[in-house]
């Protein structure tokens, strides 16, 4: 089932989620729901919170659906371990046409949960460890305008606010 995504300023987006406690079929089938909403939109990850439920999980493919083994479910996700710096373009289903430079440490490394409560470790570096720092601070309630310089946040606040006026937002 495809889920409805939400756009920012709605509150859910800003705020931290619940840890998952429960690792039953009923999490499961949310998980399918969010990789079919993620593929249905051509994003690489999607954090509950963007469908609306304040929980502490998220998903990436890197691979847009085409390799099942790039599929990663992260439940509880935490960084553990970051070094370095990129810079380069993100965008953000919660935030249709808006996309701009933000700067990520290089490498992470992530502990998490998967769909059946088991715990691992992994190491992310470039388009990887972005996904891994944009969706876990999605989980922490952090939006990633909120990671631009100040002038780059305000150009784009201003231009939502644009959109939002036309009712194309
Ligand atoms: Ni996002």
């Amino acid at each position: 089932m495809i889920l409805k995504i939400v756009k920012y300023p709605d509150p859910v987006l800003e705020k931290p989620g619940e840890p998952v406690t429960e690792f039953n079929a009923e999490l499961r089938k949310f998980v399918a729901d969010m990789f079919e909403t993620t593929y249905a939109s051509q994003g690489i990850g999607l954090a509950a919170p963007q469908v609306g439920v304040s929980k502490r999980l998220t998903v990436i493919d890197l691979s847009l659906g085409k390799d099942p083994a790039q599929k990663l479910v992260l439940i509880n996700p935490e960084i553990t371990f970051s070094e370095g710096k990129q810079y380069e373009e993100e965008g953000c289903l919660s935030f249709p046409e808006i996309r701009e430079k933000v700067v990520r440490a290089a490498k992470v490394r992530i502990r998490a949960q998967d769909a059946h409560g088991k715990w691992f470790e992994m190491d992310g570096e470039e388009l990887l460890a972005r996904a891994f720092q944009h969706e876990i601070d999605h989980v922490d309630g952090i939006v990633f305008i909120f990671r631009m310089s100040a002038l780059k946040r305000n150009l784009n606040l201003r231009k939502i606010r644009k959109m939002q006026s036309e009712g194309t937002w």
